[in-house]
């Protein structure tokens, strides 16, 4: 099912996520859901708390973008275990329709993360799969890509969004 993404300033999105105990039938229907609504909205990835899920599960697919080798994921509890370099990129976030951000992010991170079977994977991403990892994290710790900017270009993206979401309304 397709459900709606919350936008900013949502307060599930400033609400860091909590770890998944079981993973039952529930999870299952809701990583369901994210792909789906991820699909839909034309995304590369989504955490669950930007559908209203406070929970630390994130699903990635990069296939469509063309540049990238095409990865599928879903990673639940994840963490880091180490990082290396350093990439600047204009990201887009489905929780800030319209407005673009650059960011500075690690180039490379190795991660372990539960898959659906609850099996402990580890993965090497680099590049745009880490950025996206990175993007998706950041969304699971209640962070949002304006938090990652300074002062300044945070207020003139929050102004620019605000003219956003205007033109909208
Ligand atoms: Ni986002």
């Amino acid at each position: 099912m397709v459900r709606q993404i919350l936008r900013f300033p949502h307060p599930l999105l400033k609400t860091p996520t909590k770890r998944v105990d079981v993973i039952d039938r529930e999870i299952r229907e809701l990583v369901k859901d994210m792909f789906e609504t991820m699909y839909h909205a034309e995304g590369v990835g989504l955490a669950a708390n930007q559908i209203g899920e406070s929970l630390r599960i994130m699903v990635i697919d990069t296939s469509p973008k063309k540049e990238a080798p095409p990865l599928k994921l879903v990673l639940i509890n994840p963490e880091v275990i180490q990082t290396e370099g350093s990439i600047r990129y204009r990201e887009g976030c489905l929780s800030f329709p319209g407005l673009t951000v650059e960011v500075e992010r690690f180039s490379k991170v190795v991660v372990k993360a539960l898959d659906l079977e609850g099996e402990e994977k580890e993965y090497e991403l680099e590049g745009f799969p880490a950025i996206v990892f990175q993007h998706e994290m950041d969304h699971l710790d209640g962070i949002t890509f304006i938090d990652r900017v300074n002062g300044l270009k945070k207020r003139l993206a929050l102004d620019k969004y605000a003219k956003l979401q205007k033109q909208k309304a």
